[in-house]
């Protein structure tokens, strides 16, 4: 973790979508990434409008050149429940601990707002590093919902989990 110690954590900033965008290479990527929400397609107008919603707070990890590392989102369900959404790192920097630590500042973030006490997510079962990094910090899993996902010609596993504060 001391590695990212210079990273810091923010709110999204929009002259990163280009970059982001960069790192969905395929629909397999954005499945993955970001399940059905952008079904007809992803590019920057659908995001930017995305990024409107009221109910979702982005956030960002820059290096210490300013350049955008991982991406992720906070969506509020209710008064005191938020969903942790398309968390994204950087795909050269995948693997090194950078998705769990910033996922830690996204549930510290969550902390900090003293009102939420349940924190969720969803994933594919078939998203081994996804699934790694929710289960290490602590998320337990509720519920698997069968071939809910499909990436071409194969249906995929959807898996529930949630994290009590
Ligand atoms: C999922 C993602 C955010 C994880 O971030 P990361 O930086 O690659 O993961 P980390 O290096 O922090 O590793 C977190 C855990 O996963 C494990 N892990 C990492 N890569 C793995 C792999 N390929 N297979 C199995 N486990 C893996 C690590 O060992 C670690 O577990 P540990 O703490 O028990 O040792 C990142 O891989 C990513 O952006 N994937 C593409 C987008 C995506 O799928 N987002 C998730 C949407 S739900």
């Amino acid at each position: 973790m001391k590695a990212f110690g210079t990273f810091q954590f923010r709110r999204f900033s929009d002259e990163h979508t280009a970059t982001v965008l960069s790192w969905i290479q395929s629909e397999k990527d954005r499945v993955l990434w970001s399940g059905n929400s952008f079904s007809e397609g992803l590019n920057q107008i659908r995001f930017n409008d995305h990024l409107k919603r009221k109910d979702l707070f982005a956030f960002q990890l820059l290096d210490s050149n300013g350049h955008i590392q991982a991406y992720g989102e906070i969506v509020i369900q209710a008064i005191d429940r938020a969903t942790l959404c398309r968390i994204l790192v950087h795909p050269k920097m995948r693997g090194k601990g950078l998705g769990k630590f910033f996922c830690k500042r996204l549930i510290q973030e969550i902390k900090d707002w003293d009102l939420i006490r349940e924190i969720s997510l969803n994933t594919l079962t078939s998203n081994k590093p996804a699934l790694a990094c929710y289960k290490s910090l602590g998320f337990r899993s509720e519920a698997i919902k069968k071939k809910s996902r499909r990436i071409g010609d194969t249906w995929h596993d959807l898996i529930f989990m949630s994290l009590l504060l």
